[in-house]
């Protein structure tokens, strides 16, 4: 009676509490967002992809492990050739008050938000040392240096207390100050000496009631410029002005490693009649992925649909103007919707073809390989080239992933 009475009591209170605080939250902030070609760094995207994707499978092995010098031991055993990611999308961020303005790399795929890079940490009265040790390694970059708190600023969005690593030391950023990382919370597990997880700046946003929902909106825009503000990030909610039809949701995949990150199920066939090229397998969406990674097998049956040959100087694959003449498309099956990546989506930006050091006549395909077998429970990463065809959403407060068809899903910018 005394337990019921308590228990009784506890639901009271409860109730009370829950019934009282009406937070009015602000309306979801936007931040346009920029993309960046850096045509003097490395040119070859393929290699910096491939060695990102190694480390995004390594990590999550190492998700547990307490130090983050151990989490560098194994990334050690990676022994991944650090390059230039070559291509990103960045946006403006303020730390400290007043704030100095970095840019940083938006990324799905890695959650801890750093600067330093490039530009020198400006500290102010907003500064504060946490004393522990922080370290990230991607494959093509990493960082470690001391981790902070202080004041962020996003577009209206002023983050207090913001969990902010600075770099005093940094490889693969060149020309960039760090990474706005917004990827799930979990992946900063193990990132500094103090153990423990560092909400993302979504995160904190949300839980301050700055924002309405724990969840970002991204449109990406196809281009043949080599640096422009064509993006956007919607923190809070989505822009219902960049997208067409309706946006469908997916569930986070439960297959690991690509449950870790934006991962998700996913089938892929080629052209009107249906070819198989990826059974349907996990893997993840990624803002810091260039190209469309797929399994080593399941790229080698695009390349027979397609007839595409490798190409040595830029590693992707090549096809003639005959071949892409019949070019068909590609379907991405995600949850009950089906995606269509056309033919025009499929060939990288003809314009940006010796960028990346390629020959200006050629047809390159954006599609390329993974560099690892299908069955590894990460098969393919969706990333930005995917990504610029549609719009995409993060909603990690309830573990899904959205798509919505554009304007430019059928554009023939390419
Ligand atoms: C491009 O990359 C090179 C070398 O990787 C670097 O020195 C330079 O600062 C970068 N430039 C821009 C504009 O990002
Ligand atoms: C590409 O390189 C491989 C070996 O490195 C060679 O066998 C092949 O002939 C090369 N292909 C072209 C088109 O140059
Ligand atoms: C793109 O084109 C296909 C057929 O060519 C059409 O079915 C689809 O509705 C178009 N999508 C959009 C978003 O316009």
């Amino acid at each position: 009676m005394a337990r019921l009475s308590a228990l009784f009591a506890l639901t009271v209170v409860a109730v009370a509490v829950s019934a009282k605080p009406i937070v009015i939250r602000d309306a979801p902030v936007t931040l346009s967002i920029a993309r960046r070609f850096n045509t003097t760094g490395v040119a070859n995207i393929l290699k910096a992809d491939q060695a990102r994707a190694k480390v995004l499978k390594v990590r999550s092995q190492t998700s547990n492990v307490a130090s983050a010098n151990a989490v560098g031991a194994v990334l050690a055993d990676v022994n991944v050739p650090v390059t230039n990611g070559a291509v990103t999308y960045t946006a403006s961020v303020g730390v400290g008050s007043p704030a100095t303005t970095y840019d940083l790399i938006i990324d799905t795929g890695s959650s801890n938000t750093w600067i330093g890079a490039d530009k020198a940490y400006v500290k102010t009265s907003t500064s504060v040392n946490t004393g522990s040790k922080v370290s990230v390694s991607y494959g093509s970059g990493s960082f470690s240096g001391e981790e902070y708190k202080d004041t962020v600023t996003i577009g209206s969005l002023v983050i207090k207390s913001q969990g902010v690593g600075v770099a005093s030391t940094s490889s693969g950023f060149d020309g960039v100050d760090g990474i706005l990382g917004i990827g799930p919370v979990d992946l900063t597990e193990g990132t500094t000496s103090a153990g423990g997880q560092i909400p993302t700046v979504v995160n904190t946003a949300f839980a301050a009631g700055s924002i309405g929902a724990n969840l970002i909106g991204i449109s990406f825009e196809p281009t043949t410029s080599e640096s422009v503000t064509n993006g956007e990030l919607t923190f809070g909610g989505v822009d219902a002005s960049k997208y067409t039809g309706a946006l469908t949701y997916v569930p986070i995949t439960s297959t690991s490693p690509a449950s870790d990150y934006v991962g998700i199920d996913q089938s892929i066939t080629y052209g009107s009649a249906g070819t198989t090229i990826l059974s349907s397998t996990a893997g993840i969406t990624d803002t810091g992925t260039t190209l469309v990674l797929l399994a080593s097998d399941a790229l080698a049956k695009y390349q027979k649909a397609t007839g595409a040959v490798l190409d040595n100087n830029t590693g992707l694959l090549k096809i003639t103007s005959a071949q892409f003449a019949k070019l068909q498309s590609l379907f991405f099956h995600i949850g009950g919707t089906t995606y269509e990546f056309t033919p025009n989506a499929q060939i990288w930006p003809r314009a940006l073809n010796t960028a990346i050091g390629g020959s200006a006549s050629s047809i390159y395909l954006v599609t390329a390989d993974l560099g690892s077998p299908s069955g590894e429970g990460l098969d393919f990463i969706d990333g930005y080239t995917f990504l610029e065809r549609f719009y995409y959403v993060y909603d990690s407060a309830n573990s899904r992933v959205g798509f919505a068809t554009t304007s430019f899903t059928n554009a023939t910018t390419n």
